[in-house]
């Protein structure tokens, strides 16, 4: 016989107290503790759950796993996985409601069924009818693709084991409950045991699972971020609601770089792949207006053309602002006072907002050179000649230091028909293979100035 206990669980960070307090001590989070009950990890009669008797081994009589991957021929998804969806893994797909996550796996099962995978979607949102509909529309209708609505962990359980399918797509997790426990469905400690429970079934029996989570205000995974430590893999699905680009970026991932993002653009007829951001984040970028630097940025292994726009107005009254959007603030205010200090540049009274267009998020700091040539163009109501990029990171002394991958960067910018790049000294010097931009190698702020304006 197992014993019940109960325990408080913090409904958004997941701690356990064994009495009830009114503000988690974890998070400090007030009023988030709800009495459930406990969640063990095994239970009598499941006794298949449990691996096999291990043995400590010395690293070379290690045979290393071979990695059995499943290409879903969807290849700006494949990059963020590392190259395909690992045999037996389980993805978390987080993503604010409304931006995509479930148009985006009922293609990717699709195409797997397209390619004759068993493949499996369980909706615990949305009837079959409702998820036939939506296939409709994005044309989904291989014969391999199974569709199924279910809230009940058991039941799910038992069409997995019947089925067998490759890969299964849970939506979303939080809608799953398991009738062992008394809390509602979303609650932690039901989330916990449904996902813990599927992790082992995947895991023992060989097939991948795709789990969806909606996400918090804050921008945690509600509630489970336990989860995040529980699965192999966690993938953010973000974007801007009144943009149609999405982008897809690894922020865990076991079998592969956390640095990789996809990129997608929403259409009437589903998610179409994006294979060269740059010209669609250029698109309409305003010619010879000030404020407006294109960076060519990195993410992953991937270059992408970036507009930083700046705009520089008198402050009215009180305290001048800084708002930064797709860069970090702080960054902002930084190379601020640099230029105020460095160049004698008064922003004191000056209103500074900074927007990375597109709605993409940049954390290089590649863009600082962007940044400090956007606002300076925007005080200066001088534009940067269109045919200009420029990347560096700019120090607290003002000067410019060298960065990563210089070459993959010019080589971007070539092709989108750029013809003269600002770039740190050290780079142009050590610069391998040619080009045909016109590279103009700076080590302070006040050289860029002068080559700017
Ligand atoms: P959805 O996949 O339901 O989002 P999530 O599962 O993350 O909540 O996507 C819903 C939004 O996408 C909805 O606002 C309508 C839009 N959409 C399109 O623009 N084109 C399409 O083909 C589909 C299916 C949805
Ligand atoms: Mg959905």
């Amino acid at each position: 016989m197992t014993k019940t206990r109960m325990v408080f669980n913090c409904q958004k960070c997941g701690y356990q107290s064994p009495k009830w307090l009114g503000r988690c001590p974890d998070c400090g989070e007030w009023g988030s503790l709800v009495e459930e009950q406990e969640v063990l990890p095994r239970r009598e009669g499941e006794r298949d759950w449990v691996f096999e008797e291990t043995t400590p081994k010395t690293v070379d009589q290690i045979e290393p796993d071979k990695e059995e991957r499943i290409k879903t021929r969807i290849s700006e998804f494949d990059r963020v996985l590392g190259g395909g969806v690992v045999r037996g893994s389980v993805i978390l797909v987080g993503g604010d409601p409304g931006i995509g996550k479930s148009t985006l796996l009922l293609q990717v099962l699709n195409q797997l069924g397209s390619d004759k995978f068993k493949v499996l979607y369980i909706s615990g949102e949305e009837s079959v009818s409702q998820t036939k509909v939506r296939a409709e529309r994005i044309n989904v209708s291989s014969p391999h693709l199974y569709i199924l609505t279910e809230n009940n962990l058991e039941r799910i359980i038992k069409i997995i084991r019947e089925l067998k399918p490759k890969v299964v797509v849970i939506d979303s997790i939080q809608t799953i409950y398991s009738l062992d426990l008394q809390s509602a469905p979303g609650s932690i400690s039901q989330v916990r045991d449904a996902s813990g429970k599927i992790i082992f079934l995947s895991k023992a029996t060989g097939f991948s699972t795709f789990l969806i989570g909606h996400v918090t205000k804050e921008g945690a995974i509600a509630g489970p971020r336990v989860l995040e430590h529980m699965v192999d893999t966690v993938l953010y699905f973000e974007g801007d609601r009144g943009h149609p680009y999405r982008i897809l970026r690894a922020v865990k991932n076991r079998f592969g770089s956390t640095n990789e993002i996809g990129v997608f653009e929403m259409k009437d007829d589903g998610l179409d792949e994006v294979l060269s951001p740059s010209e669609l984040f250029l698109a309409e970028r305003p010619l010879d207006e000030p404020g407006s630097v294109v960076v060519p940025s990195l993410e992953g292994s991937r270059p992408i053309l970036i507009e930083v726009q700046a705009l520089v107005s008198p402050t009215s009254f009180g305290m001048p602002r800084r708002m930064a959007m797709g860069v970090d603030s702080n960054r902002l205010t930084l190379l601020v006072a640099v230029l105020e200090r460095k160049q004698g540049i008064k922003l004191y009274n000056q209103d500074i907002y900074l927007n990375v267009a597109g709605g993409l998020k940049i954390s290089e700091p590649a863009v600082d050179l962007g940044i400090i040539g956007a606002v300076a163009s925007s005080l200066l109501y001088k534009p940067v000649v269109a045919e200009t990029v420029m990347f560096g990171e700019v120090g607290l002394a003002g000067e410019i230091r060298g960065i990563s991958q210089s070459e993959t960067r010019v080589k971007e910018s070539e092709k989108l028909g750029f013809k003269r790049c600002i770039l740190p000294r050290n780079n142009e010097k050590r610069f391998q293979g040619d080009t045909k931009l016109k590279l103009l190698g700076v080590s302070t702020i006040e050289e860029v100035l002068k080559l700017l304006f």
